[in-house]
């Protein structure tokens, strides 16, 4: 750390980023956006740890959740307000599962660069470089469309400081009233299909009608009417990191200024590579993809890497393994976490290990799958006495069809209808509801056992 800059990464072996052909190009962009305000406030950043850190301890829940990647052409305010409204009625039937705050912690205002399993993408014989993300390339298949153009960070920016813009107005401006909230949510409850998540429901409205009898309402109480919310994307493209990442005047210390938390994805994760070097001399909480490949020895000097003073909600390892898998992995995981006394927050990734190739062609991921994966995960921590701390999902406020399953069934043959994702398939509004009632339903099973075995 004692030799760390915000450019020390240029020092290290990189993968997964661009080389851009037009230097001067670069250079004008990344001297342009380190003019730029940042995006988030450094005292943002450090009390989404101290959540983040309660999470660690089991006296909170995290809920990650946002498209796979952000995109220019499908940016407008009734997206980002239909993910944002999907995501707090998911935290409120968690939080009645959990009884423990939810951490809300978008894939937005940020999310825009992706890493590829293959370096080119070939379509009826023509080969061309693979679509990175659109603060990269663009995704028509064309040559000119596949040329890494700087000048799209500059775009990426100003989308995501309208996102952010718009999600703070969201989150304080009365449309995070928990009665609403409720509200929309019994929409989804009242429906045939959903019938079966309907007591959870009433046992809510319940709730809220009798604080509201003792006169906790949106009207008396802060609480009630707003909501925090914090934003996350994977940390990849690091010229456009670098430029965002200041000095706080605060703390003495570096924040990454582009989103509250940032993460490595399971492919940029080599400890001595360009994006761990990053993230270590950021004080921003930081996430790390932990994939089937991750060795033991690797987590060990990650960890000692990325939180050498061991700070609580500094580091939280999501978990992606794959339905039936979850079980190979996490154990010997779980145990390098122990050995080392590290503090970390466990979460599950239920989508990137669940992703296939349906009959109908289509990448998709079956909800069943996804659900499974978080049970085996809970299932897991739950034999090893340690923390689940939250869930980490792609998915969209739109009714996509991506994603096959769930009560509204989804089929293989109804993926063409309307799959819109830039990257990865995505759960659907009722799908994302749906599986925040079963996550919800574990917590409360998993609580009522605790308390059981407690009471001996
Ligand atoms: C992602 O979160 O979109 C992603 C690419 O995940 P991973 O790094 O776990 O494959
Ligand atoms: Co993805």
């Amino acid at each position: 750390m004692t030799n760390w800059s915000r450019a020390s990464w240029r020092n290290k072996p990189r993968i997964q980023m661009p080389d851009y052909p037009d230097q001067a190009a670069l250079n004008a962009v990344e001297a342009q956006l380190a003019q730029y305000p940042l995006l988030v406030f450094a005292g943002e950043a450090r009390r989404l740890k101290t959540h983040l850190g309660a999470v660690s301890r089991g006296e909170a829940f995290l809920l990650q959740g946002g498209d796979c990647a952000e995109s220019f052409e499908q940016f407008n305010s009734d997206m980002i307000r239909d993910t944002f409204k999907v995501m707090l009625q998911m935290a409120m039937v968690l939080t009645y599962g959990a009884k423990v705050p939810v951490v809300k912690l978008g894939r937005m205002a940020g999310q825009f660069a992706k890493p590829r399993s293959a370096n080119t993408e070939t379509v009826d014989g023509v080969e061309l470089p693979s679509y990175r993300g659109d603060i990269i390339n663009s995704l028509a298949f064309t040559p000119d469309a596949r040329i890494p153009d700087p000048n799209k960070m500059l775009q990426a920016y100003t989308q995501s400081a309208a996102t952010l813009n718009l999600l703070r107005a969201f989150s304080t401006g009365g449309f995070a009233d928990m009665s609403q909230v409720h509200a929309w949510t019994l929409g989804f409850t009242d429906a045939e299909d959903a019938a079966k998540y309907r007591e959870i429901a009433t046992r809510i409205q319940d709730t809220i009608d009798f604080m509201a009898a003792a006169g906790i309402t949106a009207k008396t109480t802060h609480e009630f009417s707003t909501v925090e919310f914090y934003t996350s994307h994977e940390s990849l493209l690091l010229e456009y990191e670098e430029a965002l990442t200041r000095l706080d005047s605060t703390s003495g210390k570096w924040l990454a200024g582009s989103g509250h938390m940032i993460w490595i994805g399971d492919r940029t994760r080599q400890p001595d590579g360009a994006h761990v070097e990053f993230a270590s001399g950021v004080q921003n909480p930081i996430g790390l993809k932990c994939g089937p490949s991750m060795e033991v020895d690797d987590l060990k000097k990650l960890m000692a890497k990325l939180n050498p003073e061991n700070e609580a909600g500094r580091l939280t390892l999501i978990a992606r393994f794959g339905a039936g898998a979850v079980g190979d992995h996490l154990p010997r995981l779980i145990k390098a976490v122990e050995e080392e006394g590290a503090n970390v927050v466990w979460t599950c990734d239920a989508m990137h290990g669940n992703t296939i190739k349906s009959s109908s062609g289509y990448k998709t991921r079956p909800f069943e799958s996804v659900l499974r994966e978080v049970r085996e995960f809970f299932g897991v921590h739950a034999a090893e006495g340690t923390v689940p701390g939250g869930v980490h999902f792609e998915m969209t406020g739109q009714d996509v069809t991506e994603c096959t399953g769930g009560v509204r069934a989804v089929s293989d043959e109804d993926l063409s209808d309307r799959y819109h994702t830039a990257c990865d398939p995505r759960l659907n509004a009722s799908q994302s509801l749906e599986l925040a009632f079963l996550v919800a339903e574990e917590l409360s099973a998993r609580r009522t056992a605790q308390a059981a075995q407690a009471a001996g």
